[in-house]
């Protein structure tokens, strides 16, 4: 396995190669990752991953600085997963100069969920998604559905710019006990370890009062967040949304069983979690 730092080593590695599947990270790689590496053989060859922590998406109050880089650990797990190559850049290689072009996706899909309480987060994911994509050049990317809205924004920029990339939505991976892997799970205690699935059996509750036929979606939600508040969460959002925009669904459209997503994001203790699931 290639392991490259410069955009010059990595179009070097690159020449001749056609029908790459990439898989973007932010490295600290876990089982999520690993699956999306092992299914980009399926899509393409060869693969190749980039792990690069972005400060664009990040903001003032948030953990860039402290975002585990475990750099050796990452690429040992990805060579033992057939990797071809890793794209490692520092940040001066992405940004030698200050990024004042960039990607601005439309605010009624970037400025709500996610993007109401990270203002900024997914101009700053799609820069850098763009970024990569123009050095990598693959024919397929990777992305997660753990990050549902990140997937719908990234889809929406690459049909918007006829990008020659097909993107794959991989399911999400979860530990056993429902909990969705992240990175960020590693900052969690003993104790909120152990409280943390509790984000995913609400979502569950969620789904199934909409599938058991419960109309009154707001109803639903609230009661969703006060489950979470009166364990001691800090929930910014539980909310019941349309899959194909995020958009809140009428009440026609409920009637209709428009095809719906739960998407949530929650504190516990210092760590904030984000989950979803398609109803
Ligand atoms: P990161 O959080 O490292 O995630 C990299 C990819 O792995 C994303 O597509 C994410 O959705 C996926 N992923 C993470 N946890 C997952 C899980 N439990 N199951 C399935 N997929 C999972 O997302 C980013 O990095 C960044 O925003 C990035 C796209 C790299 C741009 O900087």
């Amino acid at each position: 396995m290639k392991v490259v730092h410069t955009i010059r080593d990595l179009r070097d590695q690159m020449r001749g190669h056609d029908k790459v599947a990439f898989v973007p990270t932010m490295g600290n790689l876990h089982e999520g990752h690993i699956k999306l590496m092992r299914t980009a053989a399926d899509y393409g060859d060869p693969v190749v991953a980039s792990i690069f922590v972005n400060r664009l998406q990040f903001g003032p109050n948030e953990d860039f600085d402290t975002y585990p880089r475990t750099l050796t650990e990452d690429c040992e797990k990805l060579q033992a997963n057939g990797v071809y190559c890793v794209f490692a850049p520092l940040e001066k290689e992405i940004y030698p100069v200050p990024q004042d072009y960039r990607i601005s996706p439309p605010h009624d899909v970037a400025d709500i969920l996610e993007g109401e309480f990270r203002p900024g987060f997914f101009g700053g994911v799609t820069t850098v998604v763009m970024k990569l994509f123009s050095c990598v050049q693959p024919r397929v990317a990777l992305f997660g559905k753990k990050d549902y809205q990140q997937l719908m924004i990234v889809r929406r920029m690459v049909q918007q710019f006829a990008l020659p990339i097909e993107i794959v939505p991989h399911e999400t991976v979860r530990a056993p006990d429902g909990l969705a892997l992240s990175s960020r799970n590693s900052y969690l205690s003993e104790t909120e370890r152990a409280e943390a699935p509790w984000l995913y059996a609400i979502l569950k509750s969620v789904q199934t009062a909409v599938q058991s036929g419960e109309k009154n979606l707001v109803q639903i939600e609230e009661t969703a967040t006060q489950q979470l508040s009166k364990r001691g969460w800090k929930p910014d959002y539980i909310a019941i949304r349309k899959r194909s925009n995020l958009q809140r669904p009428t009440a026609e459209e409920v009637i209709a069983e428009e095809k719906l997503v739960v998407l949530a994001a929650a504190t516990l203790g210092k760590t904030r979690l984000i989950d979803n699931l398609e109803i």
